[in-house]
């Protein structure tokens, strides 16, 4: 038995982690363009800094919550399992899951602009803005930014995923961003089950074989305990 799982920011959203879209979203408050670009970088690295490390500092103080845990748990429990979030927070490691594909980047690595090496760094708040690498240059954020590709092993993994799952578990997204948002339609073409868990229905609503409706923290927790003693589980 084949199981993944895709998240987005409303896995976290219990943890106290603003989400994109929807009241209280992150793109209602501030233009994507002015802050998640190359070339708003390019432009203002201060600024950009300034929204990450403002975001860093959010985090720092959220915790993980039992959605990420059962995650965790899921993990442990499946021999064949693989995780797949869009989140840059870092609250599934911070849970215990071992592998994440982050197909958006990290919150907590910083990227060369000149040598593109990463490194790891979880100082909050940041000792200087913009951080700079050993070698002079600028440190970016190790995330994805609008009009930027995705690394090409992690999104050929997921999609491999996505197509070996006999079940799929998308967690707290709008499924509005590509190609995370084509892995649950990979699954359906091959025949495996996709389970969502949102508080609202998306447009995925309508192709998936199951919607929960309801807070991930409280909806994923219950439906692993109740999968964990079915047939299916057990076997
Ligand atoms: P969104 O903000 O687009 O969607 C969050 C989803 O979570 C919505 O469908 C909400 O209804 C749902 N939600 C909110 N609270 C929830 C809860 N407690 N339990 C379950 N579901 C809940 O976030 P993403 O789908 O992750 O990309 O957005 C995808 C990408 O768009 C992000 O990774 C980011 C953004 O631009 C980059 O920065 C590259």
């Amino acid at each position: 038995m084949s199981v993944a799982v895709l998240t987005g920011a409303g896995v976290s959203a219990e943890s106290g982690v603003p989400t994109f879209r929807g009241a209280g979203g992150l793109w209602r408050q501030f233009r994507a363009e002015d802050l998640a670009t190359a070339d708003a970088f390019r432009r203002d690295p201060r600024l950009v800094w300034e929204w990450y490390a403002w975001r860093r500092e959010v985090v720092a103080a959220c915790q993980p919550n039992a959605a990420h845990r059962t995650i965790a748990q899921m993990e442990q429990a499946a021999p064949d399992f693989t995780l797949v979030t869009q989140n840059v927070d870092g609250l599934h490691e911070r849970a215990g899951s071992r592998h994440v594909l982050r197909l958006h980047g990290s919150l907590w690595t910083l990227r060369c602009t000149r040598e593109g090496i990463r490194v790891e760094n979880h100082e909050v708040p940041l000792a200087a803005l913009p951080p700079r690498c050993a070698c002079g240059a600028l440190l970016r954020p190790d995330v994805v930014w609008f009009g930027e590709s995705l690394e090409l092993d992690t999104v050929t993994a997921a999609l491999t995923a996505a197509r070996r799952a006999d079940l799929l578990l998308v967690v707290g997204t709008s499924a509005l961003v590509t190609p995370a948002a084509n892995l649950p339609l990979v699954t359906l073409e091959h025949r495996g089950r996709v389970v969502e868990f949102n508080v609202e229905r998306t447009w995925l609503s309508d192709y998936v074989d199951e919607t929960i409706l309801g807070p991930a923290a409280e909806t994923l927790p219950q439906w692993w305990a109740e999968y964990q003693s079915s047939p299916q589980g057990r076997g």
